[in-house]
């Protein structure tokens, strides 16, 4: 059973609004709750020996929310960065942002490098999903591709181009909130990622949660296109 080990958990973290709702709060307070979640999770990765965490935190459909609800997120996202910078550096925690980061305000995108330069070569990396597409980071690197020339291993020339670059591919996807679909996440890293998904929203996603999502995993026959062994 203890051969399948996870190297990369990806989460799409969704159900902050229900959440926020549901205890008559503003949506706002929803992904404040959620904030934490993540920063639980974290450390449940890091425990369980998972080398990556990558969450999806903003999409490019995102966009499309309220004013104040983007902003809010973006106000979020700057705060995170500036309360997390010491804990991540004394745990050596790497981040690394994918995505779009020139949607982003300059002195966010300015936050960002500056965190992922001071966390550089942490043994544990949290990828943050901002302003991401999947389709987007297709074409972005369709576009890297044709430009750079490739050897003959297309697959991998062309993952070099996207913005995941040097990250395997996730081995389990994670989904709260009882959505079953993928959201425009990870489309070409999620080839063979197992998919766990639970009807609890993202701010309740518990230390049980966590290890029933692993615990599924585990029990999977991981074949790739091979035969049942
Ligand atoms: C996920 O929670 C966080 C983001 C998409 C930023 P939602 O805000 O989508 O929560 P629901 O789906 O409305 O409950
Ligand atoms: C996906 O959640 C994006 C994030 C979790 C950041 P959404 O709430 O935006 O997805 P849909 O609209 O339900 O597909
Ligand atoms: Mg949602």
């Amino acid at each position: 059973m203890e051969n399948r080990k996870i190297e990369h958990l990806a989460v799409i973290m969704d159900g902050n609004g229900r959440w926020a709702k549901k205890h008559h709060l503003p949506r706002l307070a929803g992904h404040r709750a959620g904030a934490e979640s993540l920063d639980r999770t974290m450390h449940w990765c890091k425990e369980a020996g998972i080398s990556y965490l990558t969450v999806y935190a903003f999409s490019t459909e995102n966009w499309k929310r309220s004013k104040g609800e983007v902003a809010g997120l973006m106000k979020l996202l700057s705060h995170f960065i500036k309360a997390k910078e010491k804990e991540l550096i004394k745990n050596g925690i790497a981040f690394r942002v994918i995505g779009r980061r020139e949607d982003l305000s300059p002195k966010l995108q300015k936050e960002i490098a500056a965190l992922e330069e001071k966390t550089k070569g942490g043994d544990f990396t949290l990828v943050v999903a901002l302003s991401y597409g999947g389709r987007d980071e297709i074409v972005r690197a369709a576009a890297k591709f044709a430009e750079q020339g490739h050897g003959d291993n297309l697959e991998e020339a062309f993952a070099s181009c996207l913005d995941t670059a040097g990250i395997p591919d996730p081995d389990l996807i994670v989904r709260t909130s009882g959505e079953l679909r993928i959201s425009n996440f990870l489309l070409w890293q999620a080839a063979y990622a197992e998919f766990y998904f639970t009807d609890v929203l993202w701010p309740d996603f518990d230390k049980a949660e966590f290890d029933k999502a692993i615990v599924s995993f585990s029990k999977r026959e991981r074949r790739m296109g091979g035969r049942l062994k």
